[in-house]
This record gives C-alpha cells, sequence and structure tokens, in this order.
C-alpha cells in the first residue's frame, strides 16, 4: 500500500505540516530554547531529554535515540503504520491522498502533489542575493543611508536579513535564472513579472527588501519599500502555492528566535515597526502583511503565547482596525486567552514612538492597553446613553451578537454576566444564540414549543436556560475533573434529574457514588462503546479548561439550573420568540407580555 502514495505526496504533506503542531497535540510541549521538549512519550523518564527542532522538523530523545520526523512520530506514537500516518497527517490538513492505482489522470488532477521545496530553495537564494546586493551593488549606498537614516543598525538589518533590489529589470534572470527551470521557480514565486508580450522583468526594483519568513524560517515572500517618498511606497510578492498574505505574519519566526518562551505578542502594522521594536529590545512584535488582523493570525498567536496586544493608530483608520481585529479575536478566546487593545497618540506608530520615547516608554504603553472585555463595551456602548431604558436595551442587542461569537467558557459567562450588570438585564434572560454550544436533544426542544402563536425566524434563537445541554455538560464537565463531587449530589436530587435529556448526568453521578474514591477513567470506562462515549470524549478534553477555583460552587449551581430549566423552558422560549423581534416590529402588545414573561422569570429565579 504504501508504494501506491506518491513521493511527491508524501514531500508535500511533510512540507506542509509542521512537526511542532503535530506533537503537541499529543505530547504536549515545553519551548525551550532554539527546540521544544517534553517528557519522551517512547520511553520512561522523569526529565525531559525528547526534543524537538522545528527548523529542522525533527525530533529527538536524548534518552532512548528514538527518532524521525513527523511522519514516523506518528508511526511511533500510535503505533501504526506508514499509509495509516500518512492519512492521519493528510487529513489534519484537509489533503485527500492521491492513489498511484487509480487511473493516472487522477493522479494528475492532484495538482499540488508537486513538491514546493524547489521554490523555497529558489526563495533563500533570492534572500541572500539581496542580502549581497545590500553589501555589493554600486547603488547600494543610498539603499544604506536610508536605513541609517531611519535609525536601523546594521545588527538588526543583519537579524532580518534586509536586502536591496538593485534597480534594473533584469538582475534577477541575469544572476539567478540561468536555466529554463530557474526561470520558471522566479515565476512561480512571484520574484519576475510576465508582461503581455510575454517578456519577464524583475518585481522588486530599487527597494529595500524585507523577507516574510515562515515559522520554520523560510523564506516565503518579500516586502520591499521605495527609498524615499514614492508610491507605490510597499510592494509585496503576489499569494503563490508557498505565500498566503492573510495567514502570515511579519517577524513571527525573528520573535521566536529571540524568546525562549513567549508570554505574549505585539500586532502592528508595519515592517519597520517590527524591526525598530526589536531593535530598542521589544523583541516580542509582529505586523500583518498589509491585511487586517483574522481569525487565522489569531488561532497562530494563541498556539505559541496566552497574550496578544493589538497596537493602532489612534485615528479613526485605526479604531476601524480594532474593530475588525475585535472581531477575529472573540471565538478564539478560550479561558486562559487575553488580548487587548492599545492606541497610539495619532500620527505615531510603534517606530516613531519608540525611537523618540525609548523602549521603558512603549513598555508601559503595553501594559496599559485596554482588555478586550474594557475595549468592547466602551467602543459599543459609545453612543449610547445607558441612562434610559431604552439605551440599555439597546446596548444589549448591539453587544450579545458579540458575546455569543466567544467560545463556551468561564470568560463568556463572566462577560454575559458583566453586560447584565451594566444593563439590569438578568444574565439567564439575555437571548442566546450559540453555534458552539451542544443542541439540546430534539425531543426536549418540542416538548417545550411554546404554546403561541409567535415564532422565531431564528430556529436557534432560544434563550439561554432553555438550552440545558449547556449546564447538563457543564456539571459533568466538572465530575470529570473531580469525580467525588458526585458523592455531594444526594437522593432527592437525583430524582428530579430522571428527565431525559439529563438522564446521562445522573448516570454518571450514580456511578461515581458507588465508588468510595471514583475516577474520571471509571466514567470514560462506562461510557466507552455507547451513544455518549463521543460526548464524554469530548468533555473530558475541554476539562483542563475548568478553573480550580469555586468549582463546588459551579457544580451545584450547574445542578440547581438544571432544576430550575424543566419549568423554566417554556417561558423562556417565547421570551426569547419574543426578543428576536426587531425593536420597530414589535407590538404594544407584545412588549407588555415581554415585561410580564421577564418578570415571572425573575420570580422563579429568586
Ligand atoms: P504604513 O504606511 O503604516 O507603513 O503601512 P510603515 O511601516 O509605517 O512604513 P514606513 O514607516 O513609512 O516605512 C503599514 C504596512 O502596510 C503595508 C505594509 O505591509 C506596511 O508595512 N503597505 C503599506 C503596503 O503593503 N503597501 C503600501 O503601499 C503601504
Ligand atoms: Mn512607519
Amino acid at each position: 500500500m504504501a508504494g501506491l502514495i506518491p513521493q511527491t505526496f508524501i514531500d508535500t504533506l511533510l512540507e506542509q505540516i509542521d512537526i511542532v503542531d503535530v506533537i503537541d497535540g499529543r505530547v504536549k510541549l515545553k519551548k525551550s530554547g532554539r527546540n521544544y521538549t517534553a517528557r519522551c512519550p517512547f520511553h520512561d523518564e522523569k526529565t525531559p531529554s525528547f526534543s524537538v527542532n522545528q527548523e529542522k522538523q525533527f525530533y529527538y530523545c536524548f534518552g532512548c535515540g528514538a527518532s524521525g520526523n513527523a511522519i514516523g512520530f506518528i508511526m511511533n506514537y500510535e503505533n501504526t503504520d506508514f499509509p495509516k500516518a500518512i492519512e492521519s497527517l493528510a487529513n489534519t490538513l484537509g489533503l485527500e491522498i492521491p492513489q498511484e492505482t487509480k487511473s493516472l489522470r487522477n493522479a494528475k488532477h492532484f495538482e499540488s502533489g508537486k513538491s514546493y521545496k524547489p521554490l523555497y530553495e529558489c526563495l533563500s537564494q533570492v534572500s541572500k542575493f539581496y542580502q549581497s546586493q545590500l553589501r555589493e551593488h554600486p547603488a547600494a549606498n543610498r539603499a544604506i543611508a536610508y536605513l541609517k537614516e531611519r535609525g536601523l543598525t546594521g545588527k538588526i538589518a543583519k537579524d532580518f536579513e534586509i536586502g536591496f533590489a538593485p534597480p534594473g529589470w533584469n538582475n534577477l534572470i541575469n544572476n539567478l535564472g540561468s536555466s529554463e527551470s530557474d526561470q520558471q521557480k522566479l515565476l512561480d514565486t512571484g520574484m519576475i513579472v510576465k508582461n503581455e508580450a510575454g517578456k519577464t522583468y524583475d518585481r522588486f526594483r530599487d527597494r529595500i527588501i524585507f523577507p516574510i519568513r515562515d515559522r520554520q524560517g523560510r523564506v516565503v515572500a518579500f516586502g520591499g519599500r521605495v527609498l524615499g517618498n514614492d508610491k507605490p511606497k510597499y510592494l509585496n510578492s503576489p499569494e503563490t502555492s508557498i505565500f498566503h498574505k492573510s495567514s502570515e505574519l511579519y517577524g513571527l519566526y525573528e520573535a521566536k528566535l529571540s524568546n525562549r518562551s513567549l508570554t505574549k505578542l505585539l500586532v502592528t502594522e508595519g515592517y519597520l515597526d517590527v524591526i525598530a521594536l526589536a531593535q530598542f529590545g521589544i523583541d516580542y512584535s509582529v505586523a500583518t502583511l498589509g491585511t487586517s488582523t483574522n481569525q487565522k493570525h489569531l488561532e497562530r498567536i494563541f498556539r505559541l503565547c496566552p497574550e496578544v496586544i493589538f497596537c493602532f493608530d489612534g485615528d479613526q483608520a485605526g479604531r476601524n482596525a480594532a474593530l475588525k481585529a475585535l472581531e477575529a479575536t472573540l471565538p478564539t478566546m478560550l479561558d486562559g486567552r487575553q488580548a487587548r487593545f492599545l492606541f497610539l497618540p495619532e500620527g505615531e506608530d510603534p517606530d516613531t514612538l519608540i525611537r523618540a520615547k525609548g523602549k521603558d516608554y512603549l513598555e508601559s504603553l503595553i501594559s496599559s492597553a485596554k482588555p478586550l472585555e474594557e475595549f468592547l463595551f466602551d467602543t459599543l456602548n459609545k453612543d449610547i446613553n445607558m441612562e434610559t431604558m431604552e439605551g440599555r436595551a439597546r446596548f444589549s442587542k448591539i453587544a450579545l451578537p458579540y458575546l455569543n461569537r466567544l467560545p463556551a467558557g468561564v470568560f463568556r459567562e463572566l462577560m454575559l454576566q458583566e453586560l447584565a450588570n451594566k444593563t439590569g438585564i438578568s444574565k439567564s434572560s439575555l437571548s442566546y444564540d450559540d453555534e458552539n454550544a451542544i443542541k439540546p436533544p430534539q425531543e426536549f426542544k418540542e416538548k417545550s414549543n411554546p404554546s403561541t402563536a409567535i415564532t422565531s425566524d431564528k430556529s436557534n434563537n432560544q434563550s439561554y436556560e432553555s438550552n440545558p445541554s449547556y449546564f447538563i455538560n457543564a456539571a459533568i464537565k466538572l465530575l470529570l475533573h473531580r469525580p467525588s463531587l458526585a458523592h455531594q449530589v444526594d437522593q432527592s436530587i437525583l430524582n428530579k434529574l430522571e428527565n431525559k435529556a439529563a438522564i446521562t448526568l445522573r448516570d454518571s453521578i450514580i456511578i461515581l457514588k458507588k465508588n468510595s474514591s471514583p475516577t474520571s477513567a471509571l466514567l470514560l470506562g462506562h461510557w466507552h462503546g455507547t451513544n455518549n462515549e463521543e460526548l464524554i470524549k469530548k468533555l473530558a478534553n475541554e476539562e483542563q479548561l475548568v478553573p480550580e477555583k469555586g468549582i463546588e460552587v459551579q457544580f451545584h449551581d450547574a445542578i440547581a439550573k438544571i432544576l430550575q430549566n424543566y419549568d423554566q423552558s417554556t417561558i423562556s422560549l417565547e421570551i426569547a420568540a419574543l426578543k428576536s423581534k426587531s425593536y420597530s416590529s414589535i407590538t404594544e402588545e407584545e412588549k407588555k407580555r415581554l415585561v410580564k414573561l421577564l418578570q415571572m422569570k425573575q420570580n422563579m429565579e429568586e
């Protein structure tokens, strides 16, 4: 079977996958110097001697000698064969494995089956060429003068491998494009451009060159700046098969290189911001490449460190960019992560500021950056009069869609609570629409359908507490975290949990109660092979996000909520349906009904 997978596909796979991601998903790695380490999964040890080198895409254990690439790791770790390991890696990338036994056409059809190695090699050569030109080209003195005028030191230029694309149209072809295949590579990497007449010429001419390196340190693209005030100020490589502008972050590789372990990353807007910050000792900044920050950026950042600080110009454009960044950040805010927003004085950027005021000043600004929650609420209620009831109602309507984009967790709950505090609307009656949350079982939904004629056009727009699975799952998660909690649930409560939706929770408690010192393995074992296996496993995976503090209170809270839900769900669904109506379309009668329902619910909660 192994021979049937084209070698080109295997190469592509290894080029696209990052061994650090592959291993970290299975054995938690710790950054240590240039490498990542862990206790070796292949032999018993107390101190970590297992090491992963991201640049070489290779692991090695100094204790037992195990070593290999990502495929070898999977084979060893999952005790599986080569094709299965390939399959597992291909799945994580969403790639389909081409089979050479199938028609030849099919294999050919798999375009990305070709190796990108030559393209990386080509750009590595181009980068070296541009760096040499900065030292040697007769016109380079203007480039050096410009860099000096901007305050860059020789050392920082070297660290960031800054180069110079000399004036002229054919420098790359003349120096690196002797064969047709070399020229093709220059074309495929976007370094030369072909015009309509079929003539090729250099993309970057008479520009300072900033190589953009991917997370493994491979050059994947360049940015080029004019030496003066000409337009366009910056040119960037186009999208290619190895460069996707919207997912790379300039300076990320360099930041990783100079930090043993990153605790935070500062997101700026420009190449020269990153470089100036690093020159002055703030070596944890990155820049997006002329695009706004997106979710892919954030995922990448949060995989490396728990905190991100966005840095914006204080003007309106900066405010707009900040709002976009905020929107991209919300879905990535798992518990334990933090995002903050920093607005610089108008007209300044990190480059000008750090040069004028120094590192300490900038770090003081960074440490005073607004936390996401503050920025969000401040931005949204800017034009709203929170003194009036109408204003507060409008505020809750505007804010909820934002909060609903947060992943389920303690942070989200706290944010909802904060919104409740600010608006005076109880947290549980803030309507709720969560794609991430596990949906209540069908029979429960049907049973609790409101009898009124008012229907919601959004089928999943239910009120918060009418989604019983949320609290049921929360309770199970807490049980997995601390199984002994089961002993605190007495029979009278168990009797009340005899509803279909809560049966898994009830059975879980009963099983744990039978054991004087129960373990989570007991639960996993019990549900193994049943319909609930997936759910329990999923909850067990999330279990690590449970904060130790207040765990008992949370558990009893969840149980109390579940018990309440049965009485409240009907009312809640009606409330949700009414609240989903727009402010202008709701009738006076419906408004009165809504107030009444809210009062009824408040009474139940007290
Ligand atoms: P800025 O114009 O804010 O750049 O653009 P900057 O870094 O402060 O430039 P200097 O200090 O004058 O050199 C920020 C980023 O937007 C992209 C680049 O990625 C740049 O770093 N940009 C800007 C372009 O792609 N093209 C442009 O013409 C201008
Ligand atoms: Mn600038």
